[in-house]
């Protein structure tokens, strides 16, 4: 395939191995992929988007042929803007497949020129989730070896802010007087 380009969306909250394992085996494939990271994913991000772009570019600073950007309003309408007909989800288990048929269907739905490519990420990632490193970080257990470093630097430093945070509120230093 030549010049082909697809689009890999999600809520990167944060970016894990297991999104990183997808995005390599994509470039084998794809002459360009475009990382689209949700502007409001339904909960309460624990990385602003800006911050949820950045460190995806810099995880990939050194690949031109990986682009970052934030999006929000339909997947299919950016996937279009953004000059592709592909959009790449990763399939970790049976379980994802419910949720992931069912995106991929309503996609087809609102554009039949658009394609959805499942890919399956390397074995040691089936388990891994944005969700399970947020809860595992939260609670002072490792990632090493699951998320990037630069992304587990971050995650240190936004539980250490967290902690000095509430600290300082039990100790009523952010009591306001009105
Ligand atoms: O990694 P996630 O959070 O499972 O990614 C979900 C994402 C961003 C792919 C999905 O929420 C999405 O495409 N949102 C944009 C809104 C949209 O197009 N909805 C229609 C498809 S159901």
């Amino acid at each position: 395939m030549r010049d082909a380009s697809a689009i890999y969306p999600g809520s990167f909250d944060p970016i894990t191995n297991g999104h990183v394992d997808i995005i390599e085996r994509g470039l084998r494939v794809f002459d360009r992929i475009v990382i689209a990271v949700l502007k409001n994913p339904k909960k309460q991000p624990l990385f602003a988007t800006k911050e949820r772009v950045r460190m995806i570019q810099d995880i990939f600073a050194s690949k031109k042929e990986v682009e970052v950007r934030a999006f929000d309003g339909l997947l299919v309408d950016f996937a279009r803007a953004q000059g592709t007909r592909v959009v790449i989800r990763g399939l970790r288990a049976i379980s994802d497949f419910e949720y992931e048929f069912q995106m991929a269907l309503m996609n087809r739905s609102l554009a039949p020129d658009i394609e959805t490519f499942f890919m399956m990420p390397s074995v040691d990632y089936t388990f891994l989730s944005s969700n399970v490193v947020r809860e595992v970080a939260g609670l002072g257990g490792s990632v090493e070896g699951l998320v990037p470093g630069l992304v587990s630097r971050k995650l240190r430093a936004k539980m250490s802010a967290f902690q000095k945070s509430q600290k300082s509120i039990k100790a009523g230093k952010h009591v306001r007087t009105l």
